[in-house]
C-alpha cells in the first residue's frame, strides 16, 4: 500500500487515483476468530509453609528476595497471564530462576498453582480430578524435557511408542504410528538402535516424537535444546518449526536464549522474577520495548531478522508514468531532489526505474517518452521479507529496492540508508 503523506507529491502524479491502491480497512478482515487452545490467568506458585505471610509481603511490595529470607517461602510465579491460540508457538523467556519451569509444570499440574486458574480448550485444570489429569497428560499434553528424559534400555522405537504402549494399544499399530513419527523427526533406519547410540540431536529427536506420537494437543517444552550443541541447535530449531508447519501443534516453548525465542514464539513472553514484564510478538517487542529490562534483555537481538521490509519501506518521493514524457520526468525529479524515479503502468504495476541521467539522454534525442530508457531489472522483494534476507539484493543494486504485492504493484521502496539504520 502506498501511503499518501504529502499532498503536493499527489497532485503532481495527476492521472493516478491513489484511492484506487490504498486498502481499506474494511477489507482486511480477519476470517475466523482463532481458538484459544490454553489460557492462563494470575497464575501464582509460592513454594514453602508460610504463605499467607509471603502473600502479605508482597502486597505490601516486598520483593522476592526479602520475602524468602523473612518468611522461608519462594515466588516463584507471581501473577502470570497469558493465552496461546491453536498452532501456536508461545515462546517463555527470562533468566534462571525467573519461574519459567514453574509455569510450564503448573500448566499440566505437576505442580499445583498457589492461585490463578489455568484452561485447556476451556476445561479448568487446576479442579481436574486424578483420574482427569492422568488422562489429560496421557493424551493432550505432551512434554519434552532438557535431559530427553529416555529411557536407556529401550530402543528407539520401544520410547517412541511407549506412551501408546502404556494406553494399551497392540504392537503393530502402536509401532506403526510410532514409525510415523520417527520418520517424521529424521530419524527412518536409527528405530532398532540402542539410545546410547545417539547424539545429543538424535536423542531430542526421539524426545520430539515420542511427545508427539500421541497426538497430543499441547506440546511443552521446556528448553528443549538447550543441551545441544550450536549446531545441533540450529537443526532442531528448524525441524521442531517444519514439523510444527505440517502438524499444527499448538506449543509452549521455554528457552534461555532470546534469538531462539524469537525464532521459535509467535509471541514471546519475557519472565523476571516470577511475573512477566512484556508479552507480544517478536517484533512488536522489539520495536515497542515495554520498559529498559526488555530494551536491555532484547540488546543482543539481531533486528534485522525480527523486522520485515514493511517496517522500513517508504513511499517513493518521485512516481512516474511509462508514458511521461523525459520533460516531465526531468521536472518531477528536480522538484523532488531526486535522480531516480520509479516508473508505474496503467495499472499501478511496477515497471522499472528511470534515473536523471537517461531522463536527460532521452530528452536530448527527442524521444516521446521514457519508456525506452528505462532500467525495466530492478530487483524486488515482498513486503514480508526479512531485512536480513535482503540486505544481500541491496548491496548490489545501485537503487532502493522495489517493494511489490502479489500482482506486482509497487508499495513501497527499500533504500539501503534504511536497511542500515535498521541494523543499528
Ligand atoms: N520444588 C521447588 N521447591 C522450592 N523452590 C523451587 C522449586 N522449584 C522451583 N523453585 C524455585 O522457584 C523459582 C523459579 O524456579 P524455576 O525452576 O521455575 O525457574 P526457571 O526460570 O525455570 O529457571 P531455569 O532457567 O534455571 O530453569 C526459583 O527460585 C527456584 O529456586
Ligand atoms: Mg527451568
Amino acid at each position: 500500500m502506498i501511503q499518501v503523506q504529502d499532498s503536493k507529491q499527489v497532485s503532481k502524479i495527476e492521472d493516478i487515483k491513489i484511492e484506487d491502491i490504498k486498502i481499506q480497512d474494511s477489507e482486511i478482515q480477519d476470517s475466523e476468530k482463532p481458538e484459544v487452545v490454553l489460557s492462563v490467568r494470575g497464575l501464582r506458585k509460592f513454594f514453602g509453609i508460610n504463605r499467607s505471610a509471603a502473600r502479605k509481603m508482597l502486597q505490601e511490595g516486598a520483593g522476592k528476595s526479602e520475602i524468602l529470607k523473612k518468611t522461608g517461602v519462594t515466588v516463584a510465579v507471581d501473577g502470570v497471564s497469558f493465552d496461546v491460540e491453536r498452532g501456536k508457538i508461545f515462546a517463555l523467556i527470562g533468566l534462571s530462576g525467573s519461574g519459567k519451569s514453574t509455569v510450564v509444570r503448573c500448566i499440566n499440574m505437576l505442580q499445583r498453582p498457589t492461585s490463578g486458574q489455568i484452561f485447556f480448550e476451556g476445561r479448568d485444570v487446576v479442579h481436574m480430578n486424578k483420574q482427569e489429569l492422568h488422562e489429560l497428560r496421557r493424551s493432550k499434553i505432551s512434554m519434552v524435557f532438557q535431559s530427553f528424559g529416555l529411557m536407556s534400555h529401550r530402543d528407539v522405537m520401544g520410547n517412541v511408542a511407549y506412551g501408546l504402549d502404556v494406553r494399551g494399544i497392540g504392537k503393530e499399530e502402536r509401532e506403526r504410528k510410532a514409525m510415523e513419527m520417527i520418520e517424521l523427526v529424521g530419524l527412518a533406519g536409527w528405530e532398532r538402535r540402542a539410545i546410547g547410540d545417539l547424539s545429543g540431536g538424535m536423542k531430542q529427536r526421539v524426545g520430539i516424537a515420542r511427545a508427539l506420537c500421541n497426538d497430543p494437543d499441547l506440546l511443552l517444552m521446556d528448553e528443549p535444546f538447550s543441551a545441544l550443541d550450536p549446531l545441533a541447535r540450529r537443526d532442531m530449531q528448524f525441524e521442531l518449526l517444519s514439523i510444527q508447519k505440517k502438524l499444527g501443534k499448538t506449543v509452549v516453548f521455554i528457552t534461555h536464549d532470546i534469538n531462539e525465542a524469537f525464532k521459535m514464539g509467535d509471541t514471546v513472553g519475557i519472565m523476571r522474577d516470577g511475573r512477566i514484564e512484556q508479552l507480544g510478538t517478536p517484533t512488536d517487542l522489539t520495536l515497542f520495548p515495554a520498559n529498559d529490562y526488555v530494551k536491555d534483555f532484547l540488546g543482543s537481538i539481531d533486528k534485522t531478522k525480527v523486522l520485515s521490509v514493511r517496517h522500513i519501506m517508504i513511499t517513493p518521493s518521485c512516481l512516474i508514468r511509462e508514458q511521461a514524457d523525459p520533460v516531465t520526468a526531468i521536472r518531477e525529479m528536480s522538484e523532488n531532489d531526486v535522480s531516480t524515479a520509479y516508473v508505474i503502468g496503467r495499472k499501478m504495476e511496477f515497471v522499472g526505474v528511470v534515473t536523471l541521467t537517461n531522463a536527460l539522454q532521452a530528452r536530448h534525442d527527442n524521444l516521446p517518452s521514457v519508456a525506452s530508457v528505462l532500467t525495466r531489472d530492478v530487483p524486488s522483494v515482498d513486503q514480508d521479507a526479512l531485512i536480513s534476507d535482503i540486505i544481500g539484493t541491496a548491496s548490489d543494486t545501485p537503487f532502493p529496492l522495489a517493494v511489490l504485492d502479489d500482482g506486482g504493484r509497487l508499495e513501497g521502496i527499500v533504500s539501503r540508508a534504511a536497511i542500515l539504520s535498521s541494523l543499528s
